[in-house]
């Protein structure tokens, strides 16, 4: 991209110090949405998909389906794929570098027809972020794995054989790629050590509606008896517990009063404990999480401190957000990123808007200013939640905030401007003078 490119994209700009009020619809989850929609790759048939949000992740991965001849239709919030056509195991550089999730077709595509060829994934802004579990897991499934020409050749001689995997760490996309690839094995799998995060509860979900077999759903050991066939399905995609937890922060810096509906409040244990230890009321109901922060515009917000860790852990998705959250605090707190290596890209920003945050490795020491710590400033997003990070930081801070580069944000908040502004939120996306 040209500078002159980038000074004609759309730009953020936040008019701060607004209390917001009232209550946000949750959209589906993206990171359930990707896998669920690579898992239609596994039987030929006619799925359909409910609860999709229309993102710019999403969209990526429909034309990564249509690439491999699939055949996707948006019905409102549904999906219809039809993947009977399937006539192309490959994923091209263009779209795997711009949305890594694109390595979730390897497991299905070697499940179904043994072969996959996708471009290696290189760095990204919040590290390097290897696939060698990914395939060391295939390679446990009697898939021979080789790197040519910067793309990954996979290949299976004989259907894949059940074995057992282990992950030296929970890995949420080698968890879902291994399943998928398990579940018409001959044989049994065994995933030891697997990631648990609600978004693998709802593929197991899925996989079982097409006739898997599967034990061990939210726990770190799955095992998966592999069938013979499967056949397509219907289903729906859970709400999205990090878009929930990104409104529920933003309300609380901005000293406001209101909530999320349609989330599953269970899917967010540690952020809940986080936020009310940072003073802030928090209610739990059936379907929706309600937060007050009036009283913290009186007191300020307490200082927390918190560790990125595997779900049901606090998650590395909404670190930056409770950062922005923390440079309003009364005291010190310590963010401890455990997942991410470089997971501290929005730091320079958030320091640009006053905030005073110092960096020794993968802790961060934010030195909260209390409830005026920040002033309006131009910006850049950086990644998706880095740019929401910003997004909070610029509806608290006291005058005009400016967010360039907001593609990052459209990759994985539905009408995120829109759902601000039903909160009263001062927020437009402008287009700067094309000339
Ligand atoms: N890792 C390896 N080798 C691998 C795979 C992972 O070393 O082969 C390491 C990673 O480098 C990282 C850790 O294992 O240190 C965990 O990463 P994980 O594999 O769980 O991440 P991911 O599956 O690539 C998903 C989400 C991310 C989210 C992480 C962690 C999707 C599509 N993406 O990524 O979402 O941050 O899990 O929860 O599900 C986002 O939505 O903004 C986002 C980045």
């Amino acid at each position: 991209m040209t500078i002159k490119e980038v000074g004609k994209m759309e730009k953020l700009i936040v008019e701060g110090g607004v209390p917001l009020d009232g209550e946000v619809e949750i959209s589906g989850a993206k990171n359930a949405a990707l896998p669920l929609i690579t898992a239609t790759l596994l039987c030929a048939g006619r799925y359909r998909l409910k609860n999709v949000p229309d993102l710019r992740d999403t969209r990526t991965m429909l034309r990564l389906m249509e690439h491999l001849g699939i055949t996707c239709e948006r019905d409102g919030k549904d999906l219809e794929i039809d993947t009977t056509n399937l006539n192309s195991a490959e994923a091209p550089y263009e779209l795997v570098k711009t949305m890594r999730a694109s390595v979730l077709v390897l497991g299905p595509l070697l499940a179904r027809t043994g072969v996959a060829r996708i471009s290696l994934p290189g760095g990204c802004a919040i590290g390097a972020r290897p696939i060698n579990y990914h395939l060391s897991g295939f390679e446990q499934l009697g898939v021979k794995c080789s790197l040519e020409n910067g793309y990954i050749e996979a290949k299976a001689e004989n259907r894949l054989k059940g074995n057992v995997v282990y992950f030296d760490m929970p890995s949420v996309t080698a968890t879902e790629n291994l399943l998928m690839a398990a579940t018409l094995a001959r044989g049994t799998t065994i995933i030891k050590n697997a990631a648990k995060e609600p978004e693998i509860g709802n593929l197991i979900d899925m996989l079982t509606l097409m006739g898997a077999d599967i034990e061990g759903k939210n726990t770190d050991l799955l095992t998966v008896h592999g069938r013979d066939n499967l056949t397509s399905c219907e289903v729906e995609i859970i709400p999205d517990r990090i878009e929930a937890g990104t409104y529920l922060i933003g309300i609380a810096a901005t000293g406001g009063q209101g909530g999320v509906k349609n989330c599953i409040p269970e899917h967010l244990p540690s952020l809940i404990e986080k936020m009310r230890g940072a003073g802030i009321l928090v209610e739990v109901q059936d379907r929706a999480i309600m937060v007050d922060a009036r009283e913290c515009c009186k007191k300020g917000f307490k200082e927390v401190d918190i560790t990125t860790m595997p779900y049901p852990g606090y998650p590395t998705d909404l670190q930056a957000q409770f950062m922005a959250l923390m440079t309003l605090a009364n005291g010190v707190s310590v963010i401890h990123e455990t997942i991410f290596e470089n997971r501290f890209m929005h730091v320079a920003e958030l320091q640009r808007m006053g905030a005073s945050i110092s960096i020794d490795g993968r802790r961060a020491m934010i030195s909260g200013k209390g409830l005026k710590g920040l002033t309006g400033a131009p910006v850049m997003a950086t990644d998706l939640r880095a740019s929401s990070s910003l997004v909070i930081a610029g509806l608290a801070a006291s005058g005009m905030t400016e967010i360039a580069r907001i593609y990052h944000l459209e990759r994985g908040y539905e009408s995120m401007v829109e759902k601000l502004a039903g909160l009263g939120a001062d927020i437009a996306r402008v287009r700067p003078d094309s000339s």
